[in-house]
């Protein structure tokens, strides 16, 4: 086994080296403070391996992304949501027979409890719909409580088939219009489309390209190793919380706009500039200037150093679906000539700053007619298997231990209790 050196103060340290299956090399410092009495300081963990995964693998400066070995690119074109959450959760794709179960699983459990459409009515019309759906996800909790072990299975499906129908309420709640209840005889994307967008008193017939571009969309989004919002569930599930209270918190890190809310913000940033009369110039010369804290919403990753190939695959997908529509998107002419400059302009050439996938999937998601409050909340549902595959896997791992990072203290040294009237 190869070991690295680190010399503190003139004392060596010798120091395990693991290599991951495609090569990656981790130095494991997990006994080094023990050693030492000093720890390693990585803020924003840009240089941390928070533990050990088998279940996707990203290589930021080559652009790949592959879910259980399988590349992004294969998935994406071939593969259906319902196959994809398999083989996050459970390693392998299924077979007819596996599949054909799942799938009648996952349909059989999208009804959610009557009393929690109650929920609803408490909720201001204005409620963000991340709201709703965290709040509603952590209630799950409260019907269906912890399972032994052997069943948590259950648990994992009911989670994947209820979350799109809070999903769906959360914004027929927003429109004042009743909930429709999803319809067993369609598939995943559609029961989904079904229930955004019909109403009792006219037939809806969902369109193959909205279920396509949705399929694809929660493909894309399905996992991205260790982001924010999943450390939030691995750690959440490290004191081994239950499976809704874990995911309920990946949702809430997800929410913020430097993650999952990017794609709310894109299109807001977007429709500023439109409004603006369209000098798309302005706003690149603002991301640049280090005296205003404005970024171009939608580029830039800490992983990504090439290009995002989840954006790759999207921007080809906008251009089909929006030539399939017939839909003429000003906002898309503004976010290609934004993507031109920003990959010709030097500040943002020698940062690697390039679009990533909130970059095109708020223009998808517009021109199939989501609103834009609820463009995180699609981002949740399609990291949803990512979320579970991560919490099982922790909750696997017989080695796994509770998350529990050190810090370097800078506050006050000690000093003594002076009584009020002293002060
Ligand atoms: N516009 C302008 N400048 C930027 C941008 C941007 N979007 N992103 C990074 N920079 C600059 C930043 O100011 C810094 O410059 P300097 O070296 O001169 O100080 C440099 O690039 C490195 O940035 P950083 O903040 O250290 O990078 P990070 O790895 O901590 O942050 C990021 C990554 C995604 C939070 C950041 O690029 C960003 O804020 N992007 C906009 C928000 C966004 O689109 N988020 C969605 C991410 S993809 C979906 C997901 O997986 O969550």
């Amino acid at each position: 086994m190869s070991t690295a050196k680190l010399n503190v103060d003139g004392q060596e340290y010798e120091l395990p080296v693991v290599v991951g299956s495609e090569g990656e090399v981790g130095v494991d410092i997990s006994r080094f403070r023990a050693a030492s009495k000093a720890v390693t300081l990585d803020p924003g963990f840009g240089n941390t391996g928070s533990g050990q995964s088998a279940i996707t693998f990203i290589d930021g400066e080559k652009g790949i992304l592959r879910y259980r070995g399988y590349p992004i690119e294969q998935l994406a074109q071939n593969a259906r949501f319902v196959d994809v959450c398999y083989l996050l959760i459970y390693g392998e794709l299924p077979n007819k027979d596996e599949l054909d179960k799942f799938r009648q699983e996952l349909t059989y459990h999208t009804l959610i409890h009557e009393d929690m459409k109650k929920f609803f009515e408490g909720y201001p019309p204005t409620a963000h719909p991340m709201a709703i759906l965290s709040s509603m996800v952590a209630s799950l909790a409260t019907y269906y409580p912890e399972l032994s072990e052997d069943e948590n299975d259950l648990n994992i499906v009911r989670l994947l088939a209820k979350a799109k129908t809070i999903a769906a309420y959360a914004y027929k709640k927003s429109i004042g219009q009743p909930f429709m209840y999803p319809s067993n005889d369609l598939s995943y994307c559609s029961n989904f489309l079904h229930m955004m967008f019909a109403v009792p008193t006219e037939e809806y017939v969902v369109s193959d390209v909205m279920e396509d571009a949705l399929n694809t969309l929660l493909i894309l989004h399905a996992d991205h190793e260790q982001n924010c919002s999943t450390l939030t569930v691995r750690t959440v599930g490290s004191s081994q919380a239950n499976l809704f209270a874990s995911l309920a918190a990946g949702i809430c890190a997800l929410w913020g706009p430097l993650h999952g809310g990017a794609n709310q913000k894109v299109l807001e940033m977007l429709e500023m500039i439109r409004q603006d009369g369209g000098d798309y110039k302005k706003y690149v010369d603002m991301a640049k200037d280090k005296n205003s804290d404005f970024r171009l919403m939608g580029f830039g990753h800490r992983v990504y150093k090439n290009f995002d190939p989840r954006a790759t695959i999207l921007r080809n997908t906008v251009d089909k679906v929006l030539a399939q529509m017939g839909t003429n998107d000003p906002l898309l002419d503004i976010a290609k000539h934004l993507e031109q400059v920003a990959l010709s302009d030097e500040y943002f050439v020698e940062r690697k700053l390039y679009p990533n996938v909130d970059f095109y999937s708020g223009i998808l998601y517009r021109a199939m007619g989501i609103p834009t409050n609820m463009f995180t909340v699609m981002f949740a549902l399609g990291r949803l298997p990512g979320w579970i595959a991560h919490w099982k896997e922790q909750r696997d791992n017989p080695a796994g231990r509770i998350n529990r990072p050190r810090q370097i203290y800078t506050g006050p040294t000690e000093r003594n209790f002076v009584p009020l009237e002293q002060r």
